[in-house]
């Protein structure tokens, strides 16, 4: 099992307005596809701006144990020699998907319908985490999988060796549980089917439509009904990984939560199927504006400006909106605080089964920093004290979860006293460089505990 070696506490301080440009990585979810299809492809794949976190590391390692050549050449450009729909050889070693569950959800698709035997592990949360969401379907290719009581990791699957082709409805709104039978879909024969009652993120239908796949989309009464035809040669492919909204969020909440600040954000994706909290923010009142919009790539993309917004109300966040900022909720309930009444957040059950309990882990830290929290199977309710209400002053645990980790170092930034986490390390996974980005906008975080 992997960790993140030793704790680094951390603590944010009160600071004075943010401003300048931040720099965001790479966007996690398209940086995994990017190496996992290409390892599917027949020839090279050219990378650029991958996210060089843990997490998309330990993808490009896992890559490397199937056989896929995965080179690093500097400047988050990388290249991915792939061994074809099929063509992966079994790993000699335990595949190690550290804290990622995109990582190792998406991999036991990719390698369910080849004719191998693969043991997965993590760290104490990845192994933590429900996988039966991915081995019930992937068992009606044909793959089968042992695992620990509760269906967690480590765990040994067993790919198909004569798979099947399936229809599948998603049972919860998850973009890795989709992904994961869409590439088991790859190497089946015929059409696997796939369906969604909510929209959740869709990389990977683009991307299988990039790398030359037959794929369809169609909007039902059914919901997303997604149709890909298996065995085909994917074809290599030049991608450009955009910034990621997911890391935006930080500096984006940090600056309107920050008197005084003014921010800009540039090449952020605005895919609708990610970008739920930037609509969310206007509507409490943000001063959040997108500049130069554009396409690229096929995606939307703008220039994010976000400024101190002294005026913050509570609201009640759409639930139709959840899936396209469930990464989110935790920085979203930091703004919250900040604001004047209740941010109600409905239909988010999925939020109790991420890289930790994320409605637990924010309602402990938020409650101990002095905001008052009302929480359900499958919501919760930020009671916002209103700017400049904020105590702070506690240390929180981060639960080895990036996303609790920054969301309370934003809080720190303009609460009344300075806020603690017990753990900072796990920032490492998704967002390398947090702290000089933050630093570089006038934040105050130091690796000490207070
Ligand atoms: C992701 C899907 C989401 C999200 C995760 C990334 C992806 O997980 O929380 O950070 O890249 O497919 P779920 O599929 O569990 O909702």
């Amino acid at each position: 099992m992997s960790g993140h070696g030793t704790p680094i506490p951390m603590t944010s301080s009160p600071c004075g307005p943010l401003s300048g440009e931040a720099h965001v990585p790479g966007d996690k979810s398209i940086s995994h596809r990017s190496l996992i299809l290409g390892a599917m492809a027949v020839g090279e794949t050219k990378i650029s701006g991958l996210l060089e976190g843990e997490d998309v590391l330990d993808t490009g390692k896992a890559m490397q144990a199937f056989g896929a050549e995965v080179v690093n050449h500097g400047g988050g450009n990388w290249s991915v020699h792939g061994v074809g729909v099929g063509g992966f050889g079994e790993p000699d070693t335990v595949i190690d998907c550290g804290n990622s569950g995109t990582g190792v959800r998406l991999i036991m698709g990719a390698m369910a319908t080849s004719d191998i035997t693969v043991t997965f592990t993590g760290d104490a949360s990845l192994n933590g985490r429900p996988m039966a969401r991915v081995t019930d379907p992937i068992a009606l290719f044909g793959a089968t999988s042992v695992g620990r009581s509760g269906g967690r990791l480590p765990m040994t699957i067993v790919g198909a060796r004569d798979p099947l082709p399936v229809r599948y409805e998603v049972p919860m709104p998850s973009a890795q549980v989709k992904s994961a039978v869409l590439l088991a879909g790859l190497n089946a024969p015929g059409q696997t089917v796939v369906i969604e009652k909510e929209a959740t993120r869709d990389h990977t239908e683009r991307m299988l439509a990039g790398f030359g796949a037959e794929i369809s989309v169609e909007e039902t009464n059914e919901g997303r009904v997604i149709t890909l035809t298996g065995q085909p040669e994917l074809k290599p492919q030049t991608i450009v990984v955009p910034r990621d909204p997911s890391s935006a969020a930080f500096p984006v909440c940090a600056a309107i939560i920050t008197p005084g600040s003014d921010v800009l954000v540039p090449n952020i994706g605005l895919n609708p199927t990610r970008a739920g909290l930037f609509y969310a923010l206007q509507s409490m009142g943000a001063d959040l504006t997108f500049e130069n919009e554009r396409e690229e790539g096929g995606e939307p993309v703008a220039d994010l400006r976000a400024r101190f917004s002294p005026n913050l109300k509570g609201a009640e966040i759409d639930p139709l909106r959840a899936a396209s900022m469930i990464d989110e909720y935790p920085v979203l309930s930091v703004v919250a605080a900040f604001a004047e009444g209740d941010t109600v957040m409905k239909g988010v059950k999925e939020l109790r089964v991420k890289e930790s309990d994320r409605i637990d882990a924010m309602a402990k830290g938020l409650r101990a920093n002095g905001v008052e929290v009302e929480e359900g199977d499958d919501w919760w309710i930020v009671k916002g004290r209103g700017h400049g209400n904020v105590p702070g002053g506690a240390t929180c645990e981060s639960f080895l979860d990036h996303r609790i980790a920054m969301s309370f170092m934003v809080m720190g930034m303009a609460s009344q006293k300075p806020v603690s986490v017990d753990d900072g390390s796990p920032i490492a996974t998704s967002f390398p460089i947090f702290e000089p980005l933050m630093a570089g906008l006038g934040a105050s975080i130091s690796r000490t505990a207070q």
